[in-house]
């Protein structure tokens, strides 16, 4: 698998791995075929693995933590802090937001603890908190990195303006946000700013949460536990009206011989070479087809068309 590098010096493989839906906001799994399935990511070249306090909570890091425990200064492991705890549940995103400094320190502990490892390869904040200033965050975490607890510092969800202030205060190596051929808000301010600075992309949900696979249609169920249950690009309307999109990354999958999932994903690789998507799966033939994506040229003209063909789209359904 090609490598890429996030900020100055972060190495990942190009596609990294999102581990939420092993344990957060969607069917429960089997915990030792999950670990058999992250040693599988290893093997075919995965050293980008994403997770987060919140998934579980606390779940998906032990996970993650114990399966790559053996790989421990091979990869490379993102998690994020920034909601709130209730006492006896721990943190949702339902509990609201906090950044105090004083809990990161307390969430970076915990954390470094669950993933079994002496530094948080990289710790981002989860979103913003309106209550506590971007640069008290950055303090925070550059007290982190100076301590040796943390080696890069990112952001999920922010905007152009607060990347610029955390940044001043501590270089941002990797923003995280949703960005796929269907949801491409960050391109206004986000991308300019990221390529400014340097820093840079790690797209979550870069399947559409696995509606650009093609695979789901206006017959697909999803049980309680799963987040796209209540996302209202998962209802049933939605699901046919949107279909237009999935038309056009089968027609260019057509050309390519390539499946629409990864064209989806190859789209993504094309649009900055500091841009590591981390589409989540949990089944090993969906890893193959994703990790294929890295072999799918897009040339100017096949982007040129699906820029085109977007524009001319209307997406029905908020994204949350
Ligand atoms: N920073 C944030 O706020 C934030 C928010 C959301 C997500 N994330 C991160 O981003 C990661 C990915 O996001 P996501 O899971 O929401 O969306 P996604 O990667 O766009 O889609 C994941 C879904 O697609 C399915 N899938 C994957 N590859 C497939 C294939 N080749 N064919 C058919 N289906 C396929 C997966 O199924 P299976 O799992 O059943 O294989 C899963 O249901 C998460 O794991 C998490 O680490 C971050």
């Amino acid at each position: 698998m090609q490598k890429r590098t996030l900020g100055n010096s972060l190495v990942v493989s190009a596609l990294g791995l999102g581990c939420m839906r092993m344990s957060f906001g969607d069917k429960p799994t089997d915990r030792r075929e999950m670990i058999s399935f992250l040693h599988a990511a290893v093997d075919r070249g995965i050293t980008f693995f994403d997770t987060a306090e919140v998934y579980g909570p606390f779940t998906n890091e032990e996970l993650v933590g114990e399966a790559l425990e053996p790989f421990r200064g091979k990869v490379v492991i993102a998690t994020k802090f920034g909601f709130k705890h209730d006492p006896v549940k721990g943190p949702n995103p339902m509990f609201g937001l906090d950044s105090r400094p004083e809990q990161i320190m307390r969430v970076a502990e915990a954390s470094l603890k669950r993933l079994r490892v002496e530094s948080i390869d990289l710790f981002y904040q989860h979103r913003v908190d309106p209550n506590v200033p971007i640069e008290d965050v950055a303090g925070a975490v550059r007290d982190l990195i100076q301590a040796g607890k943390v080696m890069h510092f990112g952001l999920s969800e922010a905007g152009a303006d607060i990347i610029r202030r955390a940044h001043a205060v501590q270089p941002v190596t990797a923003l995280q946000s949703e960005y796929s051929i269907w949801w491409r808000s960050v391109e206004e301010a986000v991308l300019p700013t990221l390529e400014e600075l340097g820093i840079g992309l790690v797209p979550y949900s870069p399947l559409g949460r696995g509606y650009l696979t093609g695979k789901i249609d206006e017959n697909t169920t999803y049980d309680s536990t799963d987040i796209r249950s209540r996302n209202p690009r998962f209802t049933p309307e939605a699901i046919n009206a949107n279909r237009v999109v999935v038309d056009l990354l089968e027609r260019i999958g057509a050309r390519k011989g390539a499946t629409p999932a990864q064209i989806a994903l190859a789209w993504l690789l094309a649009q900055k070479p500091w841009i590591v998507p981390i589409p989540g799966s949990r089944q090993p033939e969906r890893l193959d087809e994703n990790i294929g994506a890295g072999n799918v040229e897009l040339t100017p003209d096949d982007l040129g068309e699906i820029d085109n063909a977007m524009s001319q789209i209307k997406v029905i359904g908020d994204r949350y």
